[in-house]
C-alpha cells in the first residue's frame, strides 16, 4: 500500500481537492489518499463550497472529507507528502525530525514543471475561477503521479 498525503494551508480549498482527484484516479486497494492542513482554522469542516462544487462538476464527491491539521506522526503514516505551495513546504518542513521525513515532502506542481517549485495559488479570497484553475492544474498533476505509479 502506498500512502500519499495532500497538504495546504487550510485543508479546505486545495488539499481536499488533491485528495478527491488522485482518489478518482488510483485503485483504493494498493493507494490510499488523505489530506491535512497546516493551519487549525477549519478542523472538523468540510470542504470549502466552491471546491466542493467544482469537484462536482467533474463528478467527484469530496463531501465525505472532514478537515483535519498536519501532525508530526504523518511523517510515518505517510510515504509521500505533497504540498501545494512554498509556503505549506516551510511549515512542513520544520515539523521534520530528520532527513527521511523531509525527503517525503514534494511540491506537488514539480510534478508537472520539475524543480520549478511552482505554488498551486491559494484560490480561498479570490472567485470562481480560481477553483476551476486550481482543479485544472490538479488533475494534471495528478495523472502524471498515476502515470508514474505504473511505470
Ligand atoms: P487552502 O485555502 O489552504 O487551499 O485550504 C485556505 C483556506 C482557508 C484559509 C486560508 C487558505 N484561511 O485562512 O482560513
Amino acid at each position: 500500500m502506498t500512502r500519499i498525503l495532500m497538504v495546504c494551508l487550510g485543508n479546505i480549498c486545495r488539499s481536499p481537492l488533491a485528495e478527491g482527484i488522485l482518489k478518482s484516479k488510483v485503485d483504493s486497494s494498493f493507494i490510499f489518499v488523505d489530506s491535512a492542513g497546516t493551519g487549525n482554522y477549519h478542523i472538523g469542516g468540510l470542504p470549502d463550497k466552491r471546491s466542493i462544487n467544482v469537484a462536482k462538476k467533474y463528478a467527484i464527491d469530496i463531501t465525505d472529507q472532514r478537515c483535519r491539521q498536519f501532525s508530526v506522526q504523518d511523517f510515518d503514516n505517510f510515504d509521500v507528502i505533497y504540498v501545494m505551495d512554498n509556503s505549506n513546504r516551510r511549515d512542513v518542513l520544520a515539523l521534520a525530525r530528520n532527513q527521511q521525513d523531509k525527503d517525503k515532502v514534494k511540491m506537488i506542481l514539480n510534478e508537472l514543471f520539475p524543480d520549478e517549485n511552482v505554488d498551486v495559488p491559494d484560490p480561498y479570497t479570490g472567485g470562481l475561477h480560481g477553483f476551476e484553475q486550481v482543479f485544472e492544474m490538479l488533475n494534471k498533476a495528478c495523472t502524471i503521479i498515476t502515470q508514474n505509479m505504473t511505470q
